[in-house]
């Protein structure tokens, strides 16, 4: 029989750090509810002294769903699904460095992100993780129930077109600009996670530019209050990363923030992001209707 996983809780809201599992092993499918149970129970889980080559984070990815394959970042040759994350010591700008969940301006975002370090800054670099399901909860009863009968318009615009904030600075990791036929694709701004059946916000300031149906000004008062909600340290965790370190988040309930506090210094993650199984993609989104400004 296998073992069960040894799971140690790191902050109250969200995440646990998982030991005594390689990852680089072909696990049990009994291995890998266990280590998707944890994910769904902790919404981010973190694992440390693993090994993994583009090869084996790929085949690990995969037991998860479909990875996807970025369409803006350049994946590497040999394995466009991974994606490396790398900042070298004269760039400025860092990749994820600000609040979002990732992808979730394809029409049927991804549903986790898997994130291996190949070397780390001597100190910084930290990621920080805010369960959007605690922000949620925390809300009250009345703007809770408002707010699971909206829908957001979310888009790449704002980051990957020619003018955008990963498009224009970012040296060191091939990223194509998305050209202005970007679409732009409506969630709910309450999601129910198909596993836990937890509810969680899915609004994120990078990638969300509206709600649906109201002005951009009408928007922007209720979206500004809930990006400063959603970031209250009370809902958060923060990883500190060692070569060989992997952080696995949902990224249906979780926000996450890569520091860029290690100037001068080089660091280098490998990224696979898992895309929902046709089954899961329950909601398909639909395309945005045009602007109401
Ligand atoms: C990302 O946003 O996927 C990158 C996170 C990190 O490098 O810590």
């Amino acid at each position: 029989m296998t073992p069960p996983l040894n799971i140690r809780r790191v902050s109250g809201a969200l995440g646990a750090e998982i030991s005594g599992v390689d990852l680089s092993q072909d696990l049990p499918d009994t291995t890998i509810a266990a280590i998707r149970q944890a994910l769904i129970d902790h919404q981010v889980i973190f694992f440390r002294d693993q090994a993994l080559t583009p090869q084996r984070q790929t085949a690990f990815g995969a037991r998860f769903g479909p990875l996807n394959i970025h369409p803006y970042v350049t994946g590497m040759a040999d394995h466009p699904a991974v994606m490396e994350v790398v900042k070298e010591p004269q760039d400025r700008i860092n990749f994820g460095g600000g609040w979002h969940s990732d992808m979730s301006f394809l029409e049927s975002p991804a549903i986790g992100s898997i994130l291996y370090a190949v070397e780390t800054p001597e100190f910084g670099g930290d990621t920080l993780f805010a369960s959007q399901a605690a922000a949620f909860e925390a809300l009250s009863p009345g703007l809770r129930s408002t707010l699971e009968t909206l829908n957001a318009v979310h888009s790449a615009a704002r980051e990957y077109s020619a003018e955008g904030h990963s498009a224009r600075k970012r040296k060191s990791m091939t990223i194509a600009e998305a050209d202005g036929l970007v679409g732009e694709y409506v969630h709910p701004m309450v999601l129910v996670h198909p596993e836990s059946g937890r509810k969680a916000l899915y609004v994120n300031p990078a990638f969300t530019l509206r709600i649906e149906g109201w002005k951009t000004r009408e928007s922007m008062a209720l979206l500004s209050y809930l990006f400063e909600h959603c970031r209250y340290e009370g809902f958060t965790t923060r990883f500190s990363w060692a070569p060989g370190s992997v952080a696995f988040w949902d990224n249906r309930s979780v926000w996450h923030f890569a520091l860029n506090d290690y100037a001068g210094q080089r660091r280098h993650m490998r990224r696979v992001t898992v895309d929902p199984w046709p089954a899961e993609a329950a909601s398909p989104a639909s395309r945005a209707a045009e602007t109401v400004s």
